[in-house]
């Protein structure tokens, strides 16, 4: 067990949607605070069906739920808003992170860091035309779309607002998932940032959670008054740094382990049983939501994909897993990896 912050769950497209946050939630404890995937509030003002259904009230009852939003136009992000604020939604969060092509290519998601004057007046008028709501409005963000240098000045913008929580994946936008996060820049962002800081990126296990909360998150919550020494004094200050760190955002390490975040915060094995009952609902879930049996076994693949690097034989699962477009067979191949797979664990 680690002394630990607050624990999201990051928005992944096309994974994280209501179904699997609900269906989480009946099985899995740790999670403080769940991102929806980006809608993006368009022209007409409309959501797609999909997008419209992820964030209707019923589809997320008793769940602690902000909307992430991808958009460069502040009157979209302000009338959604305003919206979300109407279905019962106290925070949205403004996508600044997403690496895809064509969303780049438009100047949205990690697109828009590369244009800061407009990001500068976007950011003044969302943030001045919700003022009246009290809506908590968070950014979650790359450090830059080409270089990381980029980060100095986006942080300074930054901190001209009253971002409720800035989320920081320390890649930039053409790192994609390549290489390792860029942890020098969140050091920066810890030192500078006038907000809140949530950190994101490659948290995959309770050992890269204890390391990374050893670093940064030891002491937070009790600063003593009144450091005697000079060493007193510094690690005061240090801990004062850290103490800006509200949580941390798990990802493709929280979906390839659901129990990863309970196993943070009580330190709970991920047992079998319950890895079993909740693939099943989420089985079951899907068929009911989605008449199309191959869009089930499309979305039930995305899920293995993931929950496969739990397993010794990941690749030996995964290839039987991708041959297979029969929603039987996988779920059958799912339930004998689960019940008899060896669990993996990292080589010393
Ligand atoms: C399949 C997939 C879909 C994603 N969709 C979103 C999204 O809708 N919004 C967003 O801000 N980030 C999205 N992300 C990025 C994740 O939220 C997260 O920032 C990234 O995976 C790094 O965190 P991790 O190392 O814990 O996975 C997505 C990532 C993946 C792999």
């Amino acid at each position: 067990m680690v002394d630990t912050k607050k624990i999201y769950m990051a928005p992944m497209e096309g994974v994280t949607g209501f179904i699997y946050r609900n269906t989480f939630a009946r099985f899995f404890d740790g999670i403080d605070k769940y991102y929806t995937p980006f809608i993006s509030p368009g022209e007409h003002r409309n959501f797609k069906s999909r997008e419209l259904k992820d964030v209707l009230p019923d589809n997320n009852a008793g769940l602690n739920v902000a909307v992430q939003m991808l958009t460069n136009n502040a009157e979209h992000f302000i009338v959604t808003a305003r919206k979300m604020m109407d279905f019962g939604y106290r925070e949205v969060n403004l996508n600044l992170g997403c690496p895809s092509g064509t969303v780049v290519a438009k100047g949205k998601g990690s697109g828009f860091l590369s244009f800061p004057e407009k990001l500068d007046a976007f950011l003044d008028e969302i943030y001045s035309g919700l003022a009246d709501t009290g809506l908590d409005i968070s950014v979650k963000t790359r450090i830059g779309r080409y270089e990381q240098d980029e980060f100095y000045e986006l942080l300074d913008i930054y901190n001209k607002y009253p971002i409720s929580e800035l989320i920081i994946h320390p890649r930039v936008q053409k790192d994609m998932y390549r290489n390792t996060p860029r942890m020098e820049i969140f050091d920066y962002a810890v030192e500078n940032s006038k907000n809140p800081l949530v950190y994101n990126g490659d948290i995959c296990t309770v050992e890269d959670y204890e390391r990374f909360a050893g670093h940064y998150l030891k002491n937070a919550e009790n600063i003593p008054d009144e450091p005697k020494s000079d060493k007193e004094r510094n690690n005061k200050e240090s801990d004062k740094k850290s103490a800006n760190i509200t949580a941390v955002m798990l990802g493709r390490g929280l979906i390839s382990n659901p129990g990863l975040a309970g196993q943070i915060v009580s330190g709970s094995c991920t047992d079998r049983s319950t890895l079993r009952n909740f693939f099943d609902e989420l089985v079951l879930a899907y068929r009911e939501e989605i008449p199309d049996e191959k869009n089930v076994v499309f979305k039930i693949k995305e899920n293995l994909f993931y929950l496969v690097n739990l397993f010794e034989d990941k690749e030996e699962y995964w290839k039987r897993i991708r041959k297979s477009d029969n929603l039987m067979e996988l779920a059958a191949i799912a339930r004998r990896m689960i019940g008899d797979g060896e669990f993996y664990r990292k080589k010393d």
